[in-house]
C-alpha cells in the first residue's frame, strides 16, 4: 500500500480529507478527526512504520500558553499505561507548532452513541452502559495512579473502538499532573464541573469522580444530570440541586441511585475516594433487586471477617456466630481488602472484623474505602491485628474504629468485643456495656493479650452512631 493511499471512510470515520501535508517529514495528514480550540486531531499515515496514527497538532496561531499546554497534555497522556488510554508514540514540532502522535482509535465517540440512541428513542441497555462506565472509570483510575487528573471527562472524549468495542478515554488537554499543575480556566465542561470547582477549589480526584458520576448518569438516562439555559444556571444547579433520581426517570434504574448519590455528592469528601471504590460500588448494583431489599437484607446481623490467615479467620467467624447466635447472624469471610470491598458493595455488613496486615490494601485502606460506600458509615468495626503503627492507629481512629483486639487473642475476648458492639447498637438486649461473659467452654486462640475498647459501651471515640441506624431492621 502506498503511504498516502486513502482508505474508504466508513460511517464512523467521516472526516474531512486534508491536503496530505507531511508533518515533520514523517506523518502524512489524511483526515481531520476533531477540531478543538487548541488545534486539530488528524488521522495520519506514518511513512516510516507504515501504520495509521492519530496526530494532534497545535493551530498555526495558537498562543504560547496553548503550545505549552499541548506539551503538558502529551506528557500526561504518555505517563499513563492502560488499554483505555491511547498510547503516545511521539512528540515534536512542525513549523514551530507542537504536535504529538498517538494510537489511532477508530470508532464513534460515546456522545455520538448516546445521541444516536436518543434519536431513535431508545437508551443504551443498562448492562452495556455499566460496562462502558466501568471501563471509563478504570481509565481515569489509571490516570490517577499516574498522578494525572483528567478534568474534562465527558461523552465526547470517550471513543468506542468500532472493531473491538474497546472503550478509550481521550483528550488530556485539560489534564494536570502533580509535577506540572496547570489549572487555568477553562476547567472542564459545564455539564460535568463539580460544585467546589465553581467555587474556585483546585481540581482533585473527587472532581474527576464527580464528572464520572455525571457521565454514568448520562449513560444510563441519555441526559446529563443538569441541563439549563445558561452556564450560570448550570453552575447553580451543580451547587444546590439534586439531580432527578434515576428511579424517577426510569423505575428499573432505581438501584443505581445510591451509587450516584455518592459520586455526585456536593461535598467532595463524601464522594468515592478513588475510582476503585466507585467501580466496586457500581459493579455491585443489581438492577433486578429493588433498592430497599438490597440495602436492608434479612434481619440477621451481617458480619464480615477480613483476614488472610484461614485459621484466624475461622476462629473469628466462630466468635461472631457464638457471640451473636441469640440475635441471628450471617457471617462472610474475605481474605483481602479488595474482596472485602466487593462483599461490602454487594451487601454492607453490620459488623466488620478486620485484620490490618493484609496482602494488597491494608486494613486501614480497606476501611477507608468501605466507609465511603453507601451505608459504610454505619458499620461497627473491630480491628483484630498485631502491631499497628502510630499513624495507622490515628487513621483507624479517624475512621471510627477504636475497638481493637490484639493478636494473638483469646477467643472469648473477640466474642465479648462483638457482643459489646451489638449491645451498644441495641441488636442484642441490654444495650450499653456488656459485662456478661460469653458462654463457657470455648477454645482459646493464642495467648490472652486483648485490649479493652476505649469506651465501655463499645461506641467508638470519633463517631456518634445515630440511634436510627442502630438496628438492622432500621437500616435503609
Ligand atoms: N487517539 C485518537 N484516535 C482517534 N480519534 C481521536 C483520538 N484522539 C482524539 N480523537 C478524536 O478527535 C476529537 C478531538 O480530540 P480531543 O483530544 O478531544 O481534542 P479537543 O481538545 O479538541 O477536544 C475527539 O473527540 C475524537 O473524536
Ligand atoms: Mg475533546
Amino acid at each position: 500500500m502506498s503511504p498516502n493511499a486513502p482508505t474508504p471512510p466508513d460511517p464512523f470515520e467521516a472526516g474531512e480529507p486534508t491536503t496530505a501535508e507531511l508533518v515533520d517529514g514523517r506523518y502524512r495528514l489524511q483526515l481531520v478527526r476533531g477540531r478543538g480550540a487548541m488545534g486539530h486531531v488528524y488521522e495520519a499515515w506514518d511513512v516510516n512504520l507504515h501504520r495509521r496514527v492519530a496526530l494532534k497538532l497545535a493551530a498555526p496561531d495558537a498562543p504560547p500558553s496553548d503550545r505549552e499546554r499541548m506539551e503538558v497534555e502529551a506528557r500526561a497522556q504518555a505517563s499513563i499505561r492502560h488499554r483505555g488510554v491511547p498510547v503516545v508514540h511521539a512528540f515534536g514540532r512542525h513549523d514551530g507548532r507542537p504536535y504529538f502522535v498517538m494510537e489511532l482509535v477508530r470508532g464513534p465517540t460515546l456522545l455520538e452513541v448516546i445521541t444516536a440512541h436518543l434519536a431513535e428513542g431508545t437508551s443504551i441497555a443498562d448492562h452495556r452502559a455499566t460496562a462502558i462506565a466501568l471501563d471509563v472509570i478504570a481509565a481515569v483510575g489509571a490516570a490517577h495512579t499516574a498522578d494525572v487528573l483528567h478534568r474534562d471527562i465527558k461523552a465526547e472524549n470517550v471513543i468506542i473502538e468500532a472493531e473491538t468495542g474497546r472503550v478509550v478515554l481521550v483528550d488530556f488537554g485539560m489534564a494536570t499532573s502533580r509535577d506540572r499543575p496547570v489549572w487555568s480556566t477553562p476547567v472542564g465542561t459545564p455539564i460535568a464541573i463539580a460544585p467546589e470547582i465553581w467555587d474556585g477549589a483546585p481540581p482533585s480526584i473527587a472532581s474527576d469522580v464527580y464528572a464520572l458520576g455525571c457521565l454514568v448518569y448520562e449513560l444510563l438516562t441519555g441526559r446529563a444530570p443538569f441541563a439549563a439555559e445558561s452556564i450560570a444556571q448550570i453552575a447553580r444547579a451543580h451547587g444546590t440541586r439534586k439531580p432527578i433520581p434515576l428511579g424517577v426517570l426510569a423505575p428499573e434504574l432505581a438501584a443505581y441511585d445510591a451509587v450516584l448519590d455518592v459520586a455526585l455528592a456536593k461535598d467532595p469528601s463524601a464522594r468515592f475516594p478513588t475510582c476503585a471504590a466507585f467501580s466496586a460500588a457500581l459493579e455491585a448494583v443489581d438492577p433486578t433487586r429493588p433498592p430497599e431489599r438490597a440495602a436492608r437484607g434479612s434481619d440477621a446481623i451481617r458480619v464480615l471477617v477480613v483476614e488472610d490467615d484461614p485459621l484466624v479467620a475461622r476462629a473469628a467467624m466462630r466468635a461472631a456466630t457464638t457471640g451473636l447466635e441469640d440475635a441471628g447472624v450471617s457471617v462472610r469471610w474475605a481474605d483481602t481488602g479488595e474482596r472485602a470491598l466487593r462483599c461490602a458493595a454487594s451487601e454492607m455488613p453490620h459488623v466488620l472484623v478486620l485484620d490490618h496486615q493484609l496482602p494488597g490494601w491494608s486494613g486501614a485502606e480497606t476501611l477507608s474505602r468501605m466507609r465511603s460506600l453507601p451505608g459504610g458509615e454505619d458499620v461497627a468495626v473491630i480491628i483484630v491485628s498485631g502491631a499497628i503503627s502510630g499513624p495507622d492507629e490515628w487513621r483507624f481512629s479517624a475512621l471510627g474504629a477504636a475497638t481493637r483486639v490484639d493478636k494473638p487473642f483469646a477467643f472469648e475476648d473477640l466474642v465479648a468485643a462483638i457482643r459489646v458492639k451489638a449491645r451498644a447498637r441495641h441488636w442484642l438486649p441490654g444495650g450499653g456495656s456488656d459485662t456478661s461473659r460469653p458462654p463457657p467452654g470455648r477454645t482459646v486462640i493464642g495467648a490472652r493479650v486483648a485490649r479493652e475498647p476505649r469506651h465501655e459501651d463499645g461506641r467508638e471515640t470519633q463517631r456518634a452512631i445515630p440511634a436510627a441506624a442502630a438496628r438492622p431492621s432500621d437500616e435503609r
